[in-house]
């Protein structure tokens, strides 16, 4: 039986006070109801520190957004995995489309030349969860998920196996079982556009199935897939019920502590309590 992960990206909000206030609220609503059913938030990285003193004797975890593949170094603005462990972090955000310069709702100023300013691509998502799977003490997300004009060219299917395939390239056995995966399609992140279930499902399973293809049966039941896009408290009952997802990767929602908390408390596991 897989357990249930629901996860906070914050994403860009949040100054310490405004990160201290959210906890504040969201242990009141959470500690102790949380039985069952992983939880994490994922601040920015300024502030870690302060998320990570507010969850002291808390059941919900902290994660960092993005790490970088080395440990340390002349890497001018970047975040090593021991940082984020140091920093509190028992969790990390792999490849969301955003890094990844794949928005939901495109920036009119986002320019090609300035695109490649959120570098995020296949090969260095790999690296990535290289680096984490390497450094310990760290679960990684790792985000997969397609955009609107790949959806509408009917190549949704292939760019999750692509991205699934590129993220485990060269991945030891060992290490894919506890390995959680989020799809995230690009067209319904940030625009109140949520996959239909169904579908969302169908999509989970395929992230599932190509894990099978890689490394087996009991790899693929094991691995455990998050839906993401606009995961609010009204749909998460119908998204969280369906057998191939797992959890959810909550951004808007996340930022405000009693839809976050309901979305918790829709978990499979949850609804018997
Ligand atoms: P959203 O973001 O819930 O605001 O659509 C989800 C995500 O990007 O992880």
């Amino acid at each position: 039986m897989r357990k249930t992960i629901i996860a906070g990206n914050w994403k860009m909000n949040g100054l310490r006070a405004d990160a201290a206030a959210l906890i504040t609220d969201l242990r009141a609503k959470l500690d102790g109801n949380t039985d069952g059913v992983e939880v994490l938030v994922c601040p920015p990285f300024t502030a870690l520190a302060t998320a990570e003193e507010r969850l002291k004797g808390s059941a919900i975890g902290l994660g960092g957004q993005n790490t970088f593949w080395k440990e340390k170094g002349a890497y001018t603005g970047q975040i090593s995995p021991s940082m984020l462990k140091d920093a509190g972090c028992t969790y990390v955000i792999l490849g969301h489309s955003e890094p990844r310069g794949r928005f939901g709702v495109p920036e009119p100023d986002f320019t090609p030349e300035i695109l490649a300013h959120f570098g995020d691509c296949d090969a260095t998502v790999n690296r990535k969860l290289k680096a984490v799977l390497a450094a310990g003490g760290l679960q990684p997300i790792i985000c997969v998920g397609e955009t609107l004009s790949e959806r509408q060219a009917g190549n949704t299917d292939s760019v999750i196996q692509t991205q699934t395939r590129a993220a485990l390239d060269g991945i030891a056995p060992e290490s894919v079982p506890a390995l959680v995966f989020a799809y995230e399609p690009v067209w319904a992140i940030g625009t109140g556009e949520v996959c239909e279930a169904g579908e969302a499902d169908r999509v989970c399973g395929v992230v599932r199935s190509t894990v099978g293809e890689l490394y087996g049966e009991s790899a693929a039941d094991a691995v455990r897939v998050q839906y993401g896009g606009s995961v609010k408290a009204d749909n998460a009952l119908d998204l969280l019920s369906r057998p191939n997802i797992d959890g959810a990767l909550v951004g808007g929602a996340s930022l405000k502590a009693g839809d976050f908390a309901a979305i918790v408390a829709a978990a499979p596991e949850r609804q018997s309590v």
